[in-house]
């Protein structure tokens, strides 16, 4: 009896080319100043292989010939891939000691500097799915109360228009919830629907969220007390980070406060910066 041939397995898309890799990360450093290395490849083709999918194409290759061929214009395709190669790591109170900066010193000191205006302007500049500005607006409805007749804008930017939807939803995954935030501010703050947890309107309107391309110039940016540019210049290269630390001299108070990710540093990329650090935890301000 004659056996029925086997299925055929599906091919396997070939492995990404050298040349696709190479326009992917000249896009990605023209539109986004975000460096992609060699050795990145496995990124590009896991980040880019649901784009594909979802643009009816048959593997990652094919997906950046389509670019290619649309080239010189910039498309909404260009800027979905750009999009889907940020790297939006984030979670609650990242870090633990920035916050407990934030709560005995730094909130502190500007209370007492603003008293006049009563004024206070946070930037969360790459603040991806949110975790970052709503930490703050939950840390300063907990230990602040006295706040709630100021004037308090809190302002999160990123260049990914996906995370910032995320952001402004403010819906939490179990997982998300379960890194960083403390069960009080998860009882206090959300309700949980089915598998989601869901900020209270109240903490969620306190955070005004837009589209910011940091390596681009900035408009539409207030005078800041206190901004938060935490692992994203990580990304960038050294020229891109000076470039950015200029423009933030004129966006920063003269008293205002800086806080980079825990691996990043203003010291040696712009004097105009100094370090000023508190308990475990350091804040760059604008040089006097
Ligand atoms: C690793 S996340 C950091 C999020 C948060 N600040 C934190 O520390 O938890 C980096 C974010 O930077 C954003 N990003 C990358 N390049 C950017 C650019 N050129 N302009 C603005 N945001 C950018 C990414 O989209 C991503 O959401």
């Amino acid at each position: 009896m004659a056996h029925p041939s086997p299925t055929p397995a599906p091919a396997t898309p070939a492995p990404l080319t050298n040349v696709n890799f190479k326009h992917v990360a000249a896009l990605l450093m023209r539109e986004a100043a975000i460096t992609l290395e060699a050795g990145k490849e496995y990124l590009v083709e896991t980040r880019l292989a649901p784009l594909a999918v979802k643009h009816g194409v048959g593997s990652v290759n094919e997906l950046i010939d389509r670019l290619r061929a649309s080239e010189p214009a910039l498309t909404d395709l260009h800027l979905e891939v750009v999009d889907a190669l940020t790297t939006n790591e984030t979670l609650f109170f990242r870090d633990v000691h920035p916050w407990d900066a934030l709560r005995k010193h730094v909130i502190p000191k500007l209370r007492e500097a603003r008293a006049s205006t009563r004024t206070i302007t946070v930037w969360s500049a790459a603040c991806s799915t949110g975790q970052e500005p709503y930490s703050l607006a939950m840390l300063l409805a907990e230990h602040f109360p006295d706040l709630a007749g100021w004037s308090i804008r809190i302002i999160g930017t990123d260049i990914s228009p996906t995370v910032l939807r995320k952001a402004q939803a403010g819906v939490f995954q179990q997982l998300e919830v379960n890194r960083g935030l403390p069960a009080l501010y998860l009882v206090k703050h959300f309700r949980q629907e089915g598998r989601n947890w869901i900020l209270a309107d109240a903490i969620r309107r306190r955070v005004e969220f837009r589209a910011l391309n940091l390596a681009r110039h900035w408009t539409g940016v207030p005078r800041c007390d206190l901004v938060f540019m935490r692992n994203v210049m990580i990304y960038f290269d050294v020229e891109t980070r000076r470039s950015i630390l200029r423009q933030l001299r004129h966006v920063l108070a003269p008293d205002g406060y800086l806080l980079l990710g825990t691996a990043e540093t203003a010291i040696n990329l712009d004097n105009a910066f100094g370090a000023v650090t508190f308990d475990r935890a350091t804040f760059f301000q604008p040089s006097r």
